[in-house]
């Protein structure tokens, strides 16, 4: 039986890629690792308790219903956030304003974390692949000093690590630090997460294209022309690509990660600047993306590349694999 490599051996001997590393953004993904597996046990018992599944009757900052679980997850993170001591402050989805932490201890954190606690809310009832999404920053402000404004609108380039936490068929937690992409499954009768998918990378091509098909009157003609490339006998595999839209945008990526696919979200009328966060779910996942060779754009121009102007800043999202992003744009 080949040894199997836990995530916190892997974190500790990954953590000498660092020359000057001092261990305070291996303790942070571990505090990850630990608020997701809280999390994870919260999703596996939502069908069974009342007081979690179902809507909690309140709405977010952006108008949408808050599901109890949101809320869960929400507080999972900021709890282990707040108490790990190498986070200075967040921002979160699911919160109007970011969260700057008033002890001493996390003050003297040099990270912020930006998250989607969960993503695809509405699949939670309907007993469907639901996830997290995390971004970190190092800080910009002082050590020492409350985290502001200017750490959490840093570009996407600016990203230190990014991941995130499938809670699927089994729970998965896919991050990267810069140094390719590497993904750990929970084994949840000992609760712990093994290294299952070293080095990812997404295929070049794909034959799964992912998108909200009632959108398609407004879709505009570039994008029209790429769905009608991928429905034809024309395309390079000489049939038609297979549509996959879960809804939860995390394991529609995750598929089309290992499987070579491609996610759009374009900008729309009834979403006019896009339907998904800068900030919490498409530079995250743009930073994966692109770690696994990978491409995330807006239509236009790569999302890393954006300088975000606000916390709950939405765009346009094309991500995948390489050629069909670029084949997408018009390219
Ligand atoms: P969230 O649940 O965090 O609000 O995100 C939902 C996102 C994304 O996960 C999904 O792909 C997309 O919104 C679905 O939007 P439509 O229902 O408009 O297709
Ligand atoms: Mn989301
Ligand atoms: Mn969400």
């Amino acid at each position: 039986m080949s040894k199997l490599t836990t995530l916190h051996e892997f974190i500790v001997a990954k953590q000498k890629d660092f020359p000057f590393a001092s261990g305070e953004l291996s303790r942070l993904l571990s505090d990850i690792a630990l608020a997701a597996k809280i999390v994870s046990n919260d999703v596996r018992k939502a069908g069974l308790v009342d007081h979690i599944l179902g809507a909690q009757g309140g709405q977010n900052v952006q108008g949408e219903e808050q599901q109890k679980l949101d809320v869960v997850a929400d507080e999972a993170f900021i709890r282990a956030f707040e108490n790990g001591g190498e986070v200075c402050g967040i921002a979160s989805e699911e919160n109007d304003d970011y969260l700057a932490f008033s002890s001493e201890a996390a003050q003297k954190g040099n990270y912020v974390v930006l998250f989607d606690p969960l993503d695809g809310s509405s699949n939670i009832d309907v007993n469907v692949s639901i996830g997290t999404i995390f971004s970190i920053y190092r800080r910009i402000s002082p050590n020492g000093t409350p985290a502001t404004l200017a750490d959490m609108l840093q570009t996407g380039d600016q990203q230190v690590a990014a991941g995130y936490v499938l809670y699927g068929s089994s729970t998965i937690l896919v991050y990267s630090t810069g140094k390719g992409v590497n993904g750990f499954t929970l084994d949840p009768a000992i609760g712990e997460f093994f290294l299952s998918h070293p080095d990812m990378k997404m295929p070049e091509e794909g034959r799964l294209y992912s998108i909200n098909e009632g959108n398609l009157q407004d879709f505009n003609p570039t994008l029209r022309a790429y769905l009608d490339y991928c429905q034809s006998d024309q395309n390079q595999t000489g049939k038609p690509y297979s549509g996959r839209y879960i809804g939860s945008l995390v394991a529609d990526f995750h598929r089309n990660l290992i499987k070579g696919g491609i996610y759009i979200y374009p900008t729309v009328p009834s979403a006019p600047q896009g339907r998904l966060r800068l900030l919490y779910e498409c530079n995250p996942l743009a930073f994966i993306a692109e770690q696994a060779g990978g491409l995330a754009t807006d239509g236009q121009q790569r999302i890393l590349a954006i300088k975000p102007s606000q916390l709950h800043q939405r765009v346009g999202f094309y991500i995948g694999s390489k050629k069909m992003v670029e084949k997408a744009m018009g390219n």
